[in-house]
């Protein structure tokens, strides 16, 4: 495995496997990788065979964080990282510095940006109105660099997931979009790097948000008729509030396929909830089925 840290070398790379012919799967990430992480190396590298080449990218991308975030404490650690991208069998890490991705940060040296304006308006773009841009900037010039013929990522970020996958059909990019499941620890909590943050009492308390899935696909299975949206919210909040350090920011039933709010939830209808726990935010999704 190798760490290709320039843009320039990235895309020379990626023009020669284009012209040599082989199939080359990429996952982006922002590092500090996780069993979930992983899970997206191995689904890469099943898609694209023993003989394809599979590139990790690990950038934490500023542009998706607002000024209030969490960029500068946002955890890292490379050599950990270059440990599971080694045993998940990946080929490529490509891990560049912001004055590779920025070069500058003056508008005189970058000043183009991709904006999707449909999908990315509720949920996360609602309660971070300036995440998506990032997102879809920095993917993009990541598809651009590594030249995938797929790229996979994970559910835990449907939204993400959507508004990268219109990007790409808007944009013509030729690069297919994979979604894989969410991977989770025993007790439910998504895997996310942003766990970290949660020492002691707010680890137990982060199980809320999974608990409040369960909880509204047992109350979907169990009533004969579509339940009101807003009641079920207002349920689940004061559930997921009972724990102490817990704050709902959102919580969302929507179609799956549009990513349209819905007023009545039922069969099919997905949820999406976004959660702080003490000052970490926490997201998490699923079918109601
Ligand atoms: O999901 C993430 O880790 C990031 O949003 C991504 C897709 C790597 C873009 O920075």
């Amino acid at each position: 495995m190798r760490t290709v840290t320039s843009v320039q070398a990235m895309q020379r790379l990626a023009l020669q496997w284009r012209r040599q012919g082989k199939r080359v799967g990429f996952v982006p990430t922002m590092g500090y990788l996780h069993a979930g992480h992983v899970s997206l190396v191995q689904r890469a590298r099943k898609l694209v065979g023993k003989d394809g080449i599979v590139v990790v990218s690990i950038y934490v991308n500023p542009t998706q964080f607002a000024p209030t975030e969490d960029l500068s404490r946002y955890p890292r650690d490379f050599k950990r990282d270059e440990k599971l991208c080694r045993e998940a069998s990946a080929d490529f890490i490509f891990y560049p510095s912001d004055a590779e991705m920025y070069p500058g940060k003056s508008e005189s040296l970058y000043s183009t940006y991709v904006v999707e304006e449909l999908l990315s308006r509720e949920m996360e773009g609602a309660s971070r109105p300036t995440h998506f841009k990032g997102v879809t900037t920095i993917v993009a010039k990541l598809f651009n660099l590594v030249l995938p013929e797929v790229a996979v990522f994970g559910a835990k970020d449907f939204q993400q997931a959507a508004v990268i996958q219109r990007m790409v059909t808007d944009l013509n990019f030729p690069v297919k979009i994979v979604v894989a499941p969410t991977v989770r620890e025993p007790d439910g909590l998504a895997m996310s790097s942003r766990n970290k943050y949660l020492e002691g009492p707010l680890r137990t308390q982060a199980v809320a948000l999974s608990h409040a899935m369960l909880k509204a696909r047992e109350a979907v299975k169990k009533s004969r008729s579509p339940l009101p949206a807003s009641r079920l919210k207002q349920q689940l909040q004061k559930f997921i509030e009972e724990q102490p350090a817990a704050k709902v920011d959102y919580i969302a039933f929507f179609d799956p396929a549009t990513l349209q709010p819905v007023t009545r939830v039922h069969r099919g209808t997905h949820m999406a909830l976004a959660v702080f726990v003490g000052k970490t935010r926490l997201i998490d999704n699923g079918l109601l089925a």
